[in-house]
C-alpha cells in the first residue's frame, strides 16, 4: 500500500458544499491538517456558522462556472460535495436537481481542470446501485439508479472518469453508504433515519419507523467518511475515476436502530426504497488503506 505521508503544509484545497453536514466536518479536518481551505457553498441547506473560521468562505453557486472559477486558482485538490442530496426532492424536481448535481459537477471538474488542479475527490453515492442483487455490494455491480438523484450522482462519476481519461485530471469517486453523525439535518421526512430518531427522542416524540422497519442499511460515521476523503486525496493508487464503496461492511435494520436509541415507536406507510444495503469495503482498504474506525453502537452512544 503506497500512501504519501500527509505533511502539514499550506497546500490549497477547495471544498464545495463545505457548509453542509459532511463538508463542514471535512473542512475542519483539512484546516487542522494545515491546508489552506476555500469553501464554495450557496447555503441552500448548509450554514455559514458551521464552516471553520480559518477557512475562506465563498457564497457561490456551483451552477455558475464564471463566478466559481477564480476560487480554484492555485488549488491542488478539490473535494466536490455540493449537491441537493434528496431522493424524494429529485423525484419532485428532476430539473432543478439535475442542474445542481450534474451541471454543478461538470462545472467543478471544468474549473479544477482549467486551474491546473491535481485531483478531484467526488462525493458519490451508494444509491447508484439501486436494489441489491447480492450482499455485500461490490463496486463491480452494474449501476441501476432508481431515482433522478441516483442517476445524477452516477453522471457525476461518469464525468469524473471521462475527465481523467481525456483531460488527464486525476479523479476518484467515493460512494458513501448512509453517513451519520453530529450536524446532520433533521428536517424533512427523508433526512437520515438516525438524525430523525435522535431528534424525536430529544423532543419526547415516538420514533417513526417507515414500513416494517426491516429494511437494512450500512451506516458509516462522518469521521470515517472524512478520513476516506483525506486518504483519497493522497493515495497513489487512485486518480483515474475509480469508484470506491465507503461503508462499514455491517448492516442494521431501521428497527435495530430504534431499539438501540430506545423509546416508543410508531409505524408509517412504506415507501419505495431499496430493501437492503451493505458495502463490500475491501476495495477502499486496498486502494486507500482505509478502514472504518467507529462502529454504529459507539457512534450512536456518542450522539445520544
Ligand atoms: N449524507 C449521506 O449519507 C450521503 C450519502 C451518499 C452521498 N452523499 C453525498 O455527499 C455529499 C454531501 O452530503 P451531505 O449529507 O453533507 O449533504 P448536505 O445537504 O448537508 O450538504 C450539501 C451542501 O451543498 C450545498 N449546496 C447545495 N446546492 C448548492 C449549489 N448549487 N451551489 C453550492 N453549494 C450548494 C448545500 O448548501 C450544503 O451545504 C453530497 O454530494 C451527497 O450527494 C451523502
Amino acid at each position: 500500500m503506497k500512501t504519501k505521508k500527509i505533511k502539514k503544509v499550506s497546500e490549497k484545497v477547495v471544498v464545495t458544499g463545505g457548509a453542509g453536514f459532511i463538508g463542514s466536518h471535512l473542512v475542519k479536518k483539512l484546516v487542522e491538517l494545515g491546508f489552506d481551505v476555500s469553501v464554495i457553498d450557496n447555503l441552500y441547506s448548509g450554514k455559514e456558522k458551521d464552516v471553520h473560521s480559518k477557512a475562506k468562505f465563498f457564497n457561490l453557486d456551483v451552477r455558475d462556472l464564471d463566478k466559481i472559477r477564480p476560487v480554484f486558482k492555485g488549488a491542488k485538490y478539490v473535494f466536490h460535495l455540493a449537491a441537493i442530496p434528496s431522493v424524494q426532492f429529485s423525484i419532485e424536481h428532476p430539473g432543478i436537481t439535475n442542474d445542481v448535481n450534474v451541471n454543478g459537477a461538470l462545472n467543478v471538474l471544468t474549473a479544477a481542470k482549467d486551474a491546473g488542479a491535481k485531483r478531484v475527490i467526488y462525493s458519490a453515492s451508494s444509491s447508484v446501485y439501486g436494489e441489491a442483487t447480492k450482499l455485500p455490494i461490490m463496486e463491480t455491480k452494474i449501476a441501476d439508479p432508481k431515482s433522478p438523484y441516483a442517476v445524477q450522482k452516477y453522471m457525476g462519476e461518469l464525468y469524473c472518469k471521462m475527465f481523467s481519461e481525456i483531460y488527464g485530471l486525476e479523479t476518484v469517486c467515493l460512494r458513501y453508504f448512509n453517513a451519520y453523525g453530529k450536524g446532520q439535518s433533521v428536517t424533512g421526512p427523508y433526512s437520515g433515519v438516525i438524525s430523525v430518531f435522535l431528534e424525536q427522542k430529544k423532543k419526547g416524540k415516538k420514533l417513526t419507523i417507515v414500513g416494517d422497519g426491516m429494511q437494512t442499511r450500512d451506516f458509516v460515521h462522518v469521521s470515517d467518511v472524512v478520513n476516506a476523503n483525506i486518504l483519497a486525496m493522497k493515495s497513489e493508487m487512485v486518480g483515474k475515476g475509480e469508484s470506491i464503496n465507503i461503508g462499514t461492511g455491517k448492516r442494521y435494520s431501521v428497527k435495530d436502530i430504534a431499539k438501540i436509541i430506545g423509546g416508543p415507536v410508531e409505524y408509517l406507510l412504506p415507501r419505495i426504497e431499496p430493501k437492503d444495503s451493505l458495502a463490500d469495503i475491501s476495495l477502499a482498504e486496498f486502494l486507500l488503506g482505509w478502514k472504518p474506525k467507529i462502529d454504529l453502537k459507539k457512534g450512536l452512544k456518542e450522539l445520544l
